[in-house]
């Protein structure tokens, strides 16, 4: 297949142009790198099936020769990058979305979004399943991230509706594991950065609220059977093994052997209290679910924030403020 990935040099995109790769399909990547990192995608600099695009999708969305599917990836995705790029971010689920909608349309290709269990909000329903509709503030800090979210769902879906479009949805819930970036503020890797440089874990909250951890690989596993199916979601992928942030640091102190300390905070406005997906769907309809253990895909994402360990001090460094 030949695969375009938008978003494809970020956390999840790069080890999916990866599993892509590794089946023998041919990979167009496209990513203006607001958020990703040249790194991810460095080793596959001269792959005869791989090529680089850096490019706002946002703006256009051309693309020369062949397209059998579009993976639709690109947007900030975690708290910090969508505060820092409101408007980025609302631009990339509506604007970017479109774009991406018509190259498929064009090339009568298979699309699947990059949704997320954001559209849930704050859930008033306990675990989520995809027939639940969400509580989202639609004017709260998490707005531009979360509507922009739902609005590139209902696009998809007007396309599938009006053009015919085959259009894949999918809400993935927390997903971690290697070229997470240490700062990027979600709460895996800040745990992991806190526990190997020795300072304390920093808790928002009392630490009982919940979230659900996916392995990476477990999670690309889903968006490629995504892309080669033409169901049309959504489908929640993610590991229903719930967790309280608390627990998280617990068991990141054991996986980094660090003695770090608990430092809590208050917790951020509309910051969702629990949060768990329903797989049924996606086991019934694409045969997947999670197998890799929090223990084991900690392991692995730990020995990387090791092997990273040099550069993760140079970007601290470099974020503290310069005095004259
Ligand atoms: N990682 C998770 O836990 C998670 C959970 C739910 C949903 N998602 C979704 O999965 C996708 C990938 O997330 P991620 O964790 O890999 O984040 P990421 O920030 O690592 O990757 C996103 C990539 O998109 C690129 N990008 C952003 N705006 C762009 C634009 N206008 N044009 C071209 N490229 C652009 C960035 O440079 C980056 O490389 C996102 O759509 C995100 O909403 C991720």
């Amino acid at each position: 297949m030949h695969v375009v990935v938008t978003g494809g040099g970020g956390f999840l995109g790069s080890h999916l142009c990866d599993a892509l790769l590794r089946r023998g399909d041919h990979v167009l990547c496209v990513d203006d790198l607001s958020t990703g990192d040249p790194e991810n995608t460095a080793h596959l600099a001269g792959h005869p099936g791989f090529t680089f695009v850096q490019a706002d999708v946002t703006a256009a969305l051309e693309v020369p020769g062949p397209v059998d599917a579009v993976a639709h990836l690109a947007s900030p995705a975690s708290p910090p990058d969508y505060h820092r790029r409101p408007l980025a971010t609302l631009a990339v689920g509506s604007r970017g979305t479109e774009n991406a909608l018509r190259l498929a349309v064009a090339r009568r290709a298979r699309f699947v979004l990059a949704s997320t269990s954001e559209v849930y909000g704050d859930p008033v329903v306990h675990p989520q399943r995809e027939d639940y509709w969400g509580n989202v503030n639609p004017v709260g800090p998490r707005s531009v991230y979360d509507e922009a979210k739902r609005f590139a769902e209902a696009l998809s879906t007007a396309y599938r509706r009006t053009l015919d479009a085959d259009v894949g949805i999918l809400r993935i819930f927390n997903t971690y594991g290697p070229r997470m970036r240490p700062h990027d503020g979600r709460v895996v890797s800040t745990f992991i950065r806190q526990a190997l440089d020795g300072e304390p874990l920093t808790i928002y909250g009392d630490g009982s609220q919940t979230r659900s951890f996916c392995y990476v690989d477990d999670l690309v596993r889903g968006i490629v059977a995504m892309i080669d199916s033409d169901l049309p979601g959504p489908l929640n992928l993610g590991n229903p093994s719930e967790r309280t942030v608390r627990e998280l640091a617990e068991l990141v102190r054991g996986a980094t052997g660090s003695e770090s300390g608990l430092e809590f905070r208050p917790l951020p406005v509309d910051d969702p209290t629990r949060r768990r997906p329903v797989i049924t769907r996606a086991q019934h309809q694409l045969g997947w679910f999670p197998q890799v253990t929090i223990e084991e895909g900690l392991r692995q994402t730990v020995g990387w924030f090791r092997s990273r360990r040099g550069q993760a001090s140079a970007e601290r460094t470099a974020r503290k403020p310069v005095r004259c």
